[in-house]
């Protein structure tokens, strides 16, 4: 990659991608620069065909503490408007293969946003998360109190978006923010083993079946409902299905070929 703000490691196990964020000395502050780095490296390996799932790390201090607050601290709002940062993200929020976080250490501010774009999170203990933007004079500005409301309800957000103070990992887990926590020594071992198993798995029906749980965040039940089923009909156009299928008839392990 070119400017190395986002480190890209194909194949780290088989059909899996590893990308890492790169600014240490910043903890990782997500500037421009980087956003653009990673939007591209994400989107490039969404249509790799030897990619079926990402992983996203920082290091074990800090996965980002937040948007550069060097680069937005003289902006005005028409500034704001004009660099339309945010349309980025949404690029990401539209990856079609499942990404997976893999946090520690400060997940803060944006971090903590870009980590709700991912689609499960492997946390090491010494992880803390949270929306601190109150501190600064400003609110969360990408999923913060939205993507955050609709994962912890409204008492637990307003709490962590009202005080701006951060939550650990335990807490984080019973809140349903991150799937499992773990030893820092392992939590990228952990997720890399999370995107090994999705990795076999039926890439048509993976990407699918993303596509319609992040419909629940948005669709009403019964579109919901309908959503899911076109998807689940779609599916029994594909080989895999045929594929899947046969192999439970036939008590023999499937292999899936996406197609
Ligand atoms: N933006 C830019 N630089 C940052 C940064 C950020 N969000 N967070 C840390 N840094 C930089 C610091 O400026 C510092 O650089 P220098 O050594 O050049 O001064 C370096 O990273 C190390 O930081 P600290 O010396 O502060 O490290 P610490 O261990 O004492 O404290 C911390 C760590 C508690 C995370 C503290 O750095 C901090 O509070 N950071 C800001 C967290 C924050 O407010 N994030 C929200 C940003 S706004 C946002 O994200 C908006 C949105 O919704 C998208």
């Amino acid at each position: 990659m070119k400017n190395h703000l986002v480190l890209v490691e194909n194949q780290v196990r088989p059909g899996v991608a590893l990308l890492r964020l790169n600014r240490p000395k910043e903890l990782n502050a997500l500037n421009l620069e980087l956003m653009a780095e990673l939007r591209d490296a994400l989107q490039a390996l969404d249509q790799d065909p030897t990619v079926r799932v990402m992983v996203l790390t920082g290091n074990d201090k800090a996965f980002a503490a937040g948007a550069d607050i060097h680069q937005m601290s003289d902006k005005s709002a028409i500034d704001m408007l004009r660099i339309d940062q945010f349309s980025t993200w949404e690029q990401i929020r539209r990856l079609k293969k499942p990404l997976i976080a893999a946090v520690s250490g400060f997940v803060l501010g944006g971090g903590h946003e870009l980590v709700m774009h991912c689609d499960m999170v492997i946390a090491s203990e010494s992880t803390r998360i949270g929306q601190p933007e109150i501190m600064l004079g400003i609110m969360p500005g990408a999923g913060g109190t939205q993507r955050l409301t609709r994962q912890i309800g409204k008492i637990a957000a307003m709490e962590m978006v009202l005080t701006g103070k951060p939550i650990g990992a335990g807490r984080a887990y019973e809140l349903g923010l991150v799937n499992k926590v773990v030893p820092v020594e392992i939590y990228l071992e952990e997720a890399l083993k999370l995107a090994a198993e999705i990795a076999e798995k039926a890439p048509l029906a993976v990407r699918l079946a993303k596509e319609a749980v992040l419909k629940a965040q948005d669709f009403g039940l019964s579109e919901g409902l309908e959503f899911e089923r076109k998807n689940f009909y779609l599916l029994f156009a594909t080989q895999d299905q045929k594929e899947g299928m046969d192999a439970f008839v036939n008590k023999r392990p499937p292999s899936f070929q996406g197609q």
